[in-house]
């Protein structure tokens, strides 16, 4: 007699060729449109299925996870897992994944450029240029900042924060300074040119500010109007980490009374929605969370998370795993 499939629900439009490797171990229902699913609808079309792979649009709460006892994983293609609720996944015995390491390189770049945009104002001149304003040169049209001899602060050194650390060190010139909760060993400081600060010497001494920390409930709002106060007039701040980190209202405040230069912005509080005022300030650049898309990069993300689900849902070990679930 063959054994049933285990079911498993994706919760995203995914890369069809991922889908396809899933099939061969799960009975596998897809979201191929990529209709958004109300919390409801999600938890209705969890029913029954082992398995769940996220992305970080996806709350898995406690309400869900009481909604729907047959879930033993879910696998987030994020390296960032804030759209879990880790402890109560614990209780409910419940696998989280997520997938590291597959895109710290291509996050780092992207933290890199937009530091290195946000300080050469290429956005506001690209808009300048775009709507026919450009008549003539000037010697101090659109001057930004220095990004090379300048000093780089990073907020959070874990992987993609080290990345732009190498970065800014060796191909840079920069002096590289950072605040994490942890301080690196020697060797590590080393390898990254970096060196350890206060959270204030950082907000002090930064000509750019690239945040790279977690979002949890103790660094919302790590970044508010003290903290921008204290930074340089003619610094600049990166946030490619989460949505919350930065209080983005003190921010376009910030931007506007030029209290700091400029910022640059992947992510934001609320998204896909952000603060209005934020558009109508000119000194700063706005992505739509795209830090990790470049199709090889987010091919190895979706492979990683359909990797968890596959060794998980057959032999009981994910590959990388975020919490150790006692509650079954
Ligand atoms: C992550 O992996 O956490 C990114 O923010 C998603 O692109």
């Amino acid at each position: 007699m063959t054994q049933r499939k285990p079911a498993i629900l994706v919760a995203r439009a995914i890369f069809p060729s991922v889908i396809e490797r899933l099939r061969e171990h799960f009975d596998v229902t897809s979201n191929d449109d990529d209709a958004i699913w109300s919390p409801d609808d999600l938890a209705s079309r969890l029913q029954g299925k082992a398995g769940i792979l996220t992305t970080g649009a996806e709350r898995v709460g406690a309400e869900l996870l009481a909604a729907c006892p047959d879930l033993r994983i879910a696998a987030n293609m994020a390296v960032g897992y804030n759209n879990f609720d880790l402890a109560a996944m614990t209780e409910r015995g419940v696998q989280a994944t997520n997938t590291p390491d597959v895109l710290t390189e291509t996050t780092a770049d992207f933290g890199f450029a937009l530091m290195m945009a946000t300080a050469r104002r290429m956005a506001e001149s690209e808009h300048y240029l775009r709507a026919g304003l450009w008549k003539r040169w000037r010697y101090d049209m659109f001057a930004g900042a220095e990004v090379h001899g300048s000093t780089l602060g990073i907020l959070g050194m874990g992987r993609i924060g080290q990345g732009i650390a190498r970065r800014g060190a060796l191909g840079f010139g920069m002096k590289v300074i950072y605040h994490n909760r942890s301080r690196l060993d020697a060797a590590t400081e080393v390898a990254c040119g970096a060196t350890y600060v206060s959270k204030a010497e950082l907000l002090q001494q930064a000509d750019h500010l690239v945040l790279v920390l977690p979002y949890s409930p103790s660094s919302h709002h790590a970044i508010g109007a003290a903290e921008l106060a204290q930074m340089k007039p003619t610094a600049t701040l990166t946030n490619i980490a989460r949505g919350g980190i930065v209080d983005d209202a003190a921010l376009a405040v910030a931007l506007r009374e030029r209290r700091i230069a400029a910022a640059g912005l992947d992510v934001f509080e609320g998204e896909p929605q952000l603060n209005p005022e934020l558009l109508t300030v000119p000194n700063v650049v706005l992505t739509p969370h795209i830090a990790s898309a470049t199709l090889p990069t987010r091919q190895a993300m979706a492979d990683l998370a359909a990797d968890n689900l596959i060794a998980f849902l057959t032999t009981g070990r994910a590959l990388t795993p975020l919490n150790t679930p006692t509650g079954r």
